[in-house]
């Protein structure tokens, strides 16, 4: 078992690149947590700073309440996977998951048994007489993932371990892989910059944007709480819409003024947090309601562009000076340019502080 805390960590790479900056995390024992963000945020070097490939410049990496800065990686125990997998081209299937036993010189039986039961875990028993040239690309980083848990790490890290798989067969890999730390029961810290598979394998993500960490929480709450304006753009997919307005308050009724003009009520205020003037409206396009028949009440546009994917329909509209995308029925026909209506759904609307993106939160009544 293995618990994994970051307590203040910084990284600077030469005299003054500060590329991870003040991270604190705290991943529980047999948690599948993930690091997600753009390339370039720093995520490779959090896993390397664990794995202890890279020194920390300040603060502490703690297992088990032990601090493990001076360990050397041999000593930390965890397994890493790469997102190029270099398997030995000589060796088969078998020798290639046996290696790191080998090195360590395990009993041959327990060698062969441990060797077994990996690949019956990850369904490539069958062909651990192969060399890797005979494999396809998933069957090999199946075989890259084998020479990892064959020795019962404490800790598993995963440096974008799909990204080299074409779509189809990473969206299946995605599903081996949650069954995979089901089975093995032993925390996976899991880096990616694809955020869909952020949200569909993991318990908690942290999102990491410049080195700095903006939100940690259930992929749920990532997508329905956003913390700030970057965590709302770069979860979910296709994107959040977001418009510059200005909060009105009459009474206790709030309405946001959008520069077009046009205002969107948001109903009577409870709880506010809405000292702010200047914000960020966001809304996701599953929350944009359409209609090609006007409306009372509901803002007008234009149609700039239908794109039917076959599950859904997205509506790309022309507002003022503004685009919008908005999700509709899989059927949803129109000819661009064509007049279309459209509101929000009161209660899923985002506010965000123009100054620095930050969360406001609201009830609307
Ligand atoms: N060994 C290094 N020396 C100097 N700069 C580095 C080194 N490793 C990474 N960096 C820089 O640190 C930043 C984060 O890199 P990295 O952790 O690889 O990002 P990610 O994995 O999120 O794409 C980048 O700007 C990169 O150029
Ligand atoms: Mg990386």
């Amino acid at each position: 078992m293995c618990e994994v805390i970051l307590k203040n960590v910084t990284k600077i790479f030469g005299k003054d690149n500060l590329v991870i900056d003040d991270v604190n995390l705290e991943i529980k024992d047999k948690e599948f947590f993930t690091i997600v963000g753009p390339s370039g945020c720093g995520k490779s070097t959090i896993l390397n700073m664990i794995a202890g490939l890279e020194e920390v410049s300040s603060g502490a990496i703690i297992f088990d309440l032990k601090t493990v800065n001076d360990l050397p990686p041999a000593r930390r125990d965890v397994a890493m996977v790469f997102q190029s997998y270099a398997l030995y081209p000589h060796k088969n299937v078998f020798e290639n998951i046996a290696f790191p036993l080998k090195i360590r010189k395990f009993p041959k039986a327990e060698v062969k048994e441990r060797v077994k039961k990996t690949a019956s875990v990850l369904g490539i028993q069958h062909l651990l007489s192969r060399k890797p040239k005979e494999l396809s690309g998933g069957q090999r980083q199946r075989v890259a993932l084998g020479r990892a848990i064959v020795r019962k790490p404490r800790v598993f890290l995963l440096d974008e371990p799909l990204s080299n798989l074409d779509a189809k067969l990473r969206v299946y890999m995605r599903a081996e892989l949650k069954k995979l730390h089901k089975e093995i029961q032993t925390t996976m810290i899991y880096v990616t910059h694809d955020q869909a598979e952020a949200m569909t394998l993991s318990d908690r993500v942290a999102i990491l944007f410049e080195g700095r960490i903006q939100q940690c929480d259930s992929p749920q709450m990532v997508y329905n709480f956003p913390a700030n304006k970057v965590v709302a753009e770069f979860i979910g997919s296709p994107s959040m819409n977001f418009f510059e307005g200005e909060l009105i308050r009459e009474d206790d009724k709030t309405s946001v003024r959008f520069t077009g003009q046009d205002s969107f009520f948001m109903g009577g205020e409870k709880e506010l947090e809405l000292k702010e003037k200047e914000v960020f409206f966001g809304v996701r396009p599953e929350d944009v309601i359409i209609s090609l028949e006007k409306k009372q009440g509901w803002f007008s546009g234009k149609i700039f562009a239908v794109e039917p994917l076959g599950n859904a329909t997205y509506v790309d509209i022309e507002w003022n000076m503004e685009r919008l995308k908005a999700e509709a029925e899989p059927e949803f026909h129109a000819e661009p340019d064509s007049p279309i209506y459209f509101t929000f759904k009161k209660e899923k609307i985002h506010l965000f502080d123009k100054r620095e993106g930050k969360r406001l939160n609201f009830t609307s009544l």
